[in-house]
């Protein structure tokens, strides 16, 4: 019997420091009926009459307890569905949880991702701390047992995520899930569910860094404080790491930057993380590009006050990008990746911007702020340019950057625009992967007319129609002939309700996604499968 201990990243910093015990996952080779375990985790899917495989070793062992309630009617298999057995002694383990994968021809890693966390969940509410599950789909569902493996890790730790800092309650008297193993009979297929195991901790634990940075209130996630994140990540992954004070934007002439900047007294911050997988050839690389609003009151354009507090979540994009830089840092794919974070808070100070203001950017177009609450493409018009005077060739840039988002595709699914279609297809193709969902709005020449101004080279918002695609034309003039794509993720990036491995608040949204894309790339145009380490 060998077992594999495989703990995610010790909690640190306050960033990592969710107030509870991280989940401890173990992969192990055993005959899961002789499994000492409070609880084991077994499949069914639907419609299934007569249990096979391991459920249906467990349900022989039971006296056909399963078949029982399969035929009560009482387990039917649906995706999520979570049914407690107490066994008596019957066999080792002294409770069996039935675990519906949904329909057969429906079942892929999503739901694996989506049924790891209900389990954990429904685990932790029953207060059982430990347990041990199959490798779902690895089995007959003929899925490769290193990704079933990533996909259960993934699941669980993002099901089970709290974020609990500001709760004084929330130590040592709360019912925690701790520890889970994944059981497999054959030695070989255990080694790589172990791998798989090992990679979704670490693509976890950097989404649950994201998440915490969302949602931690905007009077601790400061621009400067974001800063302090970044280099505590390039510290651990060995990334270079440059911050850009004001007085040093100021001289490299980001003004659409700095005129957001100039009405919060909260220093603001250009984020510069490098990671140089492929130091030799300097033309392979990729640009992350993240808005970093750590709080969007509108400015002087001040938006009204029922659910402003959302608008702490406005440095989501910059986060998933320190996020993904993290992932990267630690799976190094062979590209060299550039995260630049334009990193300020938008306040209505005494010298802050007025609608009317004309400020000009780093490449020298002149942009007529209409209305300070659209700052997102401002600070990120010169974030593109910076990236794009670093010689990057492959830009992706990632902004809560429209409530217009929100009204068309919900939070289903991110916006995502460019001008490079090969780029956008690589995106959404990384997406299926991670179970991040991406859907294209078009970018039409016509669309560009809604943002000419009579003053000056570009106005920053384009009234009521189109919104985010006025949003994104506005991006496209920064970025200099580079491929480019923009993901819109104001809809994405937070969930009203705890569903599959999202909880309220934020998602950690696409974290997951842009480094699977950096592994993609640097395997040659999305010929990988998935992400590896
Ligand atoms: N940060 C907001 C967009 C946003 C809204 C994100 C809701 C998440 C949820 C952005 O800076 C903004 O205020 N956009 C304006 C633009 C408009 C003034 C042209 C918007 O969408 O209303
Ligand atoms: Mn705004
Ligand atoms: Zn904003």
């Amino acid at each position: 019997m060998t077992t594999t201990k495989l703990r995610t990243a010790e909690a640190k910093t306050p960033i990592n420091a969710v107030n509870i015990k991280a989940l401890k996952i173990y992969v192990r080779s055993a005959d899961i009926t002789r499994i000492d375990t409070p609880a084991l985790v077994v499949n069914l899917f639907r419609g299934v009459k007569k249990p096979g495989g391991a459920t249906g070793a467990v349900d022989k062992a039971l006296d056909g307890a399963i078949t029982q309630l399969i035929k009560d009617g009482e387990i039917t298999g649906f995706a999520g569905e979570t049914t407690l057995i107490h066994t008596f002694g019957k066999i080792k383990p002294q409770r069996v949880l039935v675990l519906g994968l949904g329909a057969k021809d429906k079942f892929d890693i999503q739901v694996i991702r989506r049924v790891s966390a209900e389990a954990a969940r429904f685990l932790r509410r029953k207060a059982i701390s430990s347990a041990a599950t199959v490798a779902h789909g690895a089995g007959v569902g003929g899925l490769d047992p290193a990704l079933s493996g990533q996909a259960i890790a993934e699941g669980a730790h993002l099901g089970l995520y709290k974020f609990g800092t500001y709760l004084s309650k929330n130590g040592d008297s709360a019912n925690e899930f701790e520890n889970l193993t994944v059981v497999e009979s054959d030695k070989a297929r255990a080694k790589s569910i172990g791998a798989g195991v090992k990679l979704g901790c670490t693509v976890a634990q950097a989404s649950i860094k994201a998440r915490n940075m969302v949602n931690e209130p905007a009077n601790h996630m400061t621009p400067s404080r974001m800063a302090e994140a970044a280099q505590e990540v390039a510290t651990e992954q060995g990334l270079g790491i440059d911050i850009l004070d004001n007085p040093q934007m100021k001289k490299m002439g980001m003004g659409a930057f700095m005129g957001v900047a100039q009405g919060t007294d909260e220093p603001a911050k250009l984020i510069i993380l490098r990671y140089d997988g492929d130091p030799s050839n300097p033309e392979n690389n990729l640009g992350l590009i993240g808005k970093g609003i750590t709080f969007d009151t509108g400015g002087i354009s001040l938006k009204p006050p029922g659910g402003m507090e959302a608008m702490k979540g406005d440095m989501a994009g910059g986060a998933s990008v320190i996020a993904a830089m993290e992932i990267i840092g630690q799976t190094k794919p062979k590209i060299n990746v550039l995260a630049v974070i334009a990193a300020t808070e938008n306040m209505p100070g005494a010298s802050a911007q007025r609608p009317g203001d004309v400020v000009r950017a780093m490449n020298g177009k002149t942009i007529e702020v209409i209305n300070t609450d659209a700052e997102g493409r401002l600070v990120l018009a010169d974030a593109l340019c910076y990236a794009r005077e670093q010689g990057i060739t492959k830009l992706v840039d990632v902004a809560t950057l429209t409530g217009a988002m929100v009204t068309t595709l919900g939070k289903a699914c991110t916006g995502i625009m460019g001008n490079d279609y090969t780029l956008v297809q690589q995106i959404i193709d990384a997406g299926e992967k991670t179970g991040e969902k991406f859907w294209e709005l078009p970018m039409f020449d016509e669309y560009k007319d809604l943002i000419k101004s009579d003053v000056a080279d570009m106005k920053n918002s384009g009234g009521r129609q189109a919104g985010s695609i006025t949003a994104a034309m506005l991006l496209a003039e920064f970025v200099d002939g580079a491929a480019w794509v923009h993901l819109d993720i104001a809809g994405t990036s937070t969930s009203d309700k705890a569903t599959g491995y999202l909880v309220k608040g934020a998602t950690g949204v696409p974290v997951r996604t842009l480094a699977q894309l950096a592994s993609d790339l640097a395997n040659k145009a999305g010929t990988a499968k998935q992400l590896r380490s």
